[in-house]
């Protein structure tokens, strides 16, 4: 069995509220956990980040369905990466809200542009704001 670690970015179709994230959330932790699929999905300033790690052909076919998804476009690939050990063991998804006009965001990444950074750039940030909790709001129920 292959681990992979797979981090994208795309752009919200329609107004990005946390009710249409939660929904999209409430089908995907439950089909996530049947997979053995874990990660984190970071919402804001119109933007999507989501990291998915999972068995290659697992991730690779959930990947090509989330490409479909009309909630949201211009899904690009940032990184895919085999890994050992998972980052986000105990998270079937975890939601990671980011405020619109968050001045320590703006600070810390000037002018930040996920489809412009070195996919590692945006995986570390990923990681960043999952670990500082006053930046984010984890709404998802552990695994
Ligand atoms: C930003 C975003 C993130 C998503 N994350 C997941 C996910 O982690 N797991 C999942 O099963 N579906 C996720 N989905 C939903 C899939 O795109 C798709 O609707 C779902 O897998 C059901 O696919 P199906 O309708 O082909 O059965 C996500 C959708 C969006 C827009």
């Amino acid at each position: 069995m292959t681990l992979v670690r797979l981090l994208y970015v795309s752009r919200a179709v329609g107004p990005q509220t946390t009710a249409v994230t939660d929904s999209i959330l409430s089908v995907a932790q439950g089909a996530n956990r049947q997979r053995g699929i874990t990660g984190v999905l970071c919402q804001g300033q119109g933007l999507y980040l989501q990291v998915l790690e999972g068995e290659r052909s697992v991730i690779n076919r959930l990947y090509n369905r989330i490409t479909q998804d009309r909630r949201h476009q211009d899904v690009e690939l940032l990184v895919l990466e085999e890994i050992s050990q998972r980052r986000y063991a105990d998270w079937s998804m975890a939601h990671v809200i980011l405020s619109e006009d968050d001045p320590m965001i703006q600070l810390r990444h000037p002018e930040f542009d996920p489809y412009s950074a070195a996919g590692q750039t945006v995986m570390k940030m990923v990681g960043e704001l999952f670990a500082t909790g006053n930046r984010i709001r984890n709404t998802s129920a552990k695994r």
